[in-house]
């Protein structure tokens, strides 16, 4: 028999609880008792358990964990089994052999650099099978939260030949004769898109050379980013409320199980409702001082900052108005007080940090080049981006939100691997 036979979903056989019906997927767990084998089958909807009849199915005790098989039997109501069914085979229709499967779920939890290794093998682990659901879900709700606010997708490239984030983090590639960039934001070719279609957005990686391992760095990141003709920094901020408090609501709706697999507390994501709290980076200072922090005005918020700020709330913050120096070029300076941009950032609660970073743009040419310059930037690198303030320039405000950090906080994850199925970071580029 061919493996294609017609099967229902694990979920569905669990939801009908009776009847004969054939299964297919993977063995997930398995006992050999004195008279039964028992096999807890998976698939991508979940897990059911199989009794077999030792003596009748003798060649399948031996079958190694992750093995794939194709079942048929009846359905029976058991309260011990998980999800209160299991399934009586009657026949095994289909296996395929696996080799012993070398991770062993509950043994290797702890050993986060082992299942990096073997990264195309761990993807099919309960944990992360509930994961990437859940990174599925908030992907689907950030498109459905843009689309139905008339927002237009957008798809700028990805190689590129100007630093959006500064020179420092830039991977350089060989493009025929010459070296060009990966990109590490759309910001610029977005500001561009704004001028036929006003509002819009892309959801598309971003590259990183980031030195550093930390949990919340990779090198490849999902990056959601948008803009907005018309627009300042306030109006970015609020779509910024808008969209997280929907990928949230959306999450909460649609996958409590895989939360509740996770472990995950879900009060702090239920309280990530509109408005988020307002923080000025002055406030922010003082507050940083008070715990002890040594910060003047005029530092950046590190992430250790960015931790002990976080803490304090229980929900997300908005964090507004940086100095110039610590915020990148294209920034607007506030024209009422000019050492402090329209800028913001958006901290994740329970200290994850920031997530989103925003702000309103330079629209003015000559502002734009004075300051390219006074960041000792050559204005010639940015002469297309420049030649946009030439052409009935408009205020206009946007931001990017870190896709991956978003889902790290929503599944509670202590590190940003852990949400991504083949992370990338300074040291590792395979599996
Ligand atoms: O604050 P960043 O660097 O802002 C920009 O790139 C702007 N040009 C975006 C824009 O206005 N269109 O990055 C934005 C977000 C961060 O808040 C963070 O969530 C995420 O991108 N991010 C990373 N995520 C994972 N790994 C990294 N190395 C990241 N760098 C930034």
């Amino acid at each position: 028999m061919e493996p294609y036979k017609a099967a229902i979903p694990i979920q569905e056989a669990l939801r009908r609880g009776e009847g004969k019906v054939t299964l297919r997927g993977w063995i997930h767990r398995k006992r050999v008792l004195k008279e039964k084998i028992f096999i807890l089958l998976r698939d991508s909807t979940g897990v059911i358990q199989l009794v077999l009849p030792r003596d009748k199915f003798k060649d399948l005790e031996d079958l190694n964990l992750e093995s794939a098989l194709v079942v048929t039997g009846a359905l029976v109501k058991e309260p011990r089994a998980p999800g209160g069914v299991e399934m009586h085979v009657e026949s095994v229709d289909w296996v395929y052999r696996g080799e012993p499967y070398p991770i062993n779920e509950d043994a290797v939890a702890a050993d986060s650099e082992y299942l990096l290794d073997v990264r195309h093998l761990w993807i099919r682990s309960r944990k992360m099978q509930a994961v990437l659901k859940i990174r599925h879900t908030v992907f689907g709700a950030i498109h459905e939260y843009f689309r139905k606010n008339g927002f237009y997708e957008v798809h700028p490239p990805m190689f590129i030949t100007a630093a959006v984030e500064g020179g420092a983090t830039l991977f350089k590639v060989q493009y025929f004769d010459k070296i060009v960039y990966l990109t590490q934001s759309s910001q610029f070719y977005l500001e561009a898109l704004i001028y036929g279609l006003e509002k819009v957005y892309t959801i598309a990686p971003s590259f990183r050379a980031e030195p550093s391992r930390t949990r919340r760095h990779l090198t490849e990141f999902w990056h959601a980013e948008m803009e907005i003709a018309w627009a300042g920094m306030e109006d970015a901020v609020l779509v910024g409320e808008g969209v997280i408090s929907h990928v949230v609501e959306k999450v909460l709706d649609e996958r409590q199980e895989e939360l509740r697999l996770l472990g995950r507390r879900i009060e702090p994501l239920e309280k990530a409702k509109p408005p988020f709290y307002r923080v000025s980076y002055d406030e922010a200072v003082d507050i940083l001082q008070k715990k002890g922090f040594k910060i003047g005005w005029g530092d950046d918020i590190g992430a250790d900052e960015e931790r002990a700020l976080s803490q304090d709330f229980d929900k997300p913050i908005v964090l507004y108005g940086f100095p110039e120096k610590v915020k990148a070029f294209y920034h607007r300076n506030n024209p009422r007080r000019p050492e402090v941009t329209l800028s913001f950032d958006v901290l994740l609660p329970e200290g994850y940090g920031e997530v989103i970073g925003g702000g309103e743009r330079i629209y003015q040419a000559e502002e734009l080049i004075e300051k390219i310059k006074r960041f000792g930037l050559n204005p010639q690198d940015y002469w297309w981006y420049i030649d946009l303030r030439r052409y009935g320039s408009v205020p206009h405000s946007g931001f990017g939100l870190g896709v991956d950090r978003l889902t790290m906080w929503i599944v509670g994850a202590d590190h940003i691997r852990d949400v991504v199925p083949f992370p990338r970071d300074v040291r590792r580029t395979a599996p």
